[in-house]
């Protein structure tokens, strides 16, 4: 059986997020969609909202499973029996901060190899920090999120 785990952020999970997350389920026979923290990164959503805006937004994959971890990367895919990594590529700006992770990754924990899939066109400009930037500024995100999170940030908005 070949566990794949997607990790990242996810402050919020965009269609962009999701597009990588349904290709991985195809290929993998699990993926594990693992919340973490980026320790450059301040947080808008809580642990707690991000993953239940995920179980909403993935329910339709039957082989996907929802976690949240502190500590490495590295160490958590030895924790769950995954030595793959699934990370998606936009462009080309994201290769270098990319090859950085994945060989610091491999550095940790020589089993781990990142599979990169490569981002739809209409995908590749979307950000969680653009969708935040749009929020505050009172624009449309509905193009660019799951419908669960433009409701919950919409009635976010409202209170
Ligand atoms: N669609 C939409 N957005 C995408 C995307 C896609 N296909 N691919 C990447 N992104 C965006 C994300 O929205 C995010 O946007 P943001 O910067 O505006 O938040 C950005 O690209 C990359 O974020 P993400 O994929 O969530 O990764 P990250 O860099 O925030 O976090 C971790 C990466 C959590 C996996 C990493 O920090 C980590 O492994 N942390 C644990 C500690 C560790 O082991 N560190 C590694 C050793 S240094």
């Amino acid at each position: 059986m070949t566990i794949a785990i997607y990790p990242g952020s996810f402050d919020p999970i965009t269609n962009g997020h999701l597009d990588i997350l349904k290709s991985g389920s195809e290929i993998f026979d699990k993926v594990i969609i693992a919340v973490s923290y980026n320790i450059n990164k301040t947080g808008f959503l809580t642990v707690d909202e991000r993953i239940d805006l995920i179980k909403k937004s993935v329910a339709h994959l039957k082989n996907v499973e929802i976690d949240f971890f502190n500590g490495l990367t590295a160490e958590y895919a030895k924790n769950k029996g995954a030595n793959i990594l699934l990370r998606g590529l936009r462009t080309s700006c994201d290769f270098e901060y990319e090859l950085q992770l994945s060989q610091t990754n491999n550095a940790l924990n020589d089993e781990l190899k990142t599979v990169f899939l490569i981002a739809k066109p209409e995908y590749s400009f979307i950000s969680s920090s653009m969708v935040k930037e749009i929020f505050y500024s009172n624009g449309d995100i509905s193009k660019f999120v799951p419908s669960s999170v433009y409701e919950y940030l919409k009635s976010k908005h409202d209170i």
